[in-house]
């Protein structure tokens, strides 16, 4: 398991690297690898853009029968109002694609978002191999 901090887009690529690595350990296909880095892409954006910082644990399955990796974005930022309308495609506060939760949800194989206002937001997503 490996804990990282983001505070700007530069931090990214670590963390893509990381998840590269856990995933091809796994044996991952490089096309379900591509999902999970362009969802947590999405993701870690959205920690930045709205929260400002953010901080990322990335760490493989072996505890259940399905290998996977699975990616935790935690941010401590204003938290969503509104859930399900964040969830839902083309809803933005930002006037940008508002495809981002929605893709990175369809993108995984399993999601959990928490969000508390004036608290923040997590985000678990699993790929399985
Ligand atoms: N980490 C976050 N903290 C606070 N609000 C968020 C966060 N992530 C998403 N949101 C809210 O949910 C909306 C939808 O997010 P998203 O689907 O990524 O689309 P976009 O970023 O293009 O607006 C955002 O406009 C924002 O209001
Ligand atoms: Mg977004």
């Amino acid at each position: 398991m490996a804990i990282f901090d983001i505070r700007e887009k530069n931090d990214f690529n670590a963390i893509f690297y990381h998840i590269k690595d856990l995933s091809d350990q796994a044996n991952m296909s490089v096309v379900k690898q591509t999902q999970l880095i362009t969802a947590v892409c999405e993701l870690m954006s959205n920690a930045l853009n709205y929260a400002g910082h953010g901080q990322v644990d990335v760490y493989q399955n072996k505890i259940t029968e399905k290998q996977g990796v699975t990616v935790v974005i935690t941010d401590t930022g204003p938290g969503i109002a509104d859930l399900p309308l964040a969830m839902k495609d083309g809803f933005s506060t930002k006037n940008t694609l508002g495809i981002g939760l929605p893709g990175a949800k369809r993108l995984a194989d399993e999601f959990w978002i928490e969000s508390v206002i004036n608290q923040g937001t997590c985000i678990r997503i699993t790929k399985y191999v």
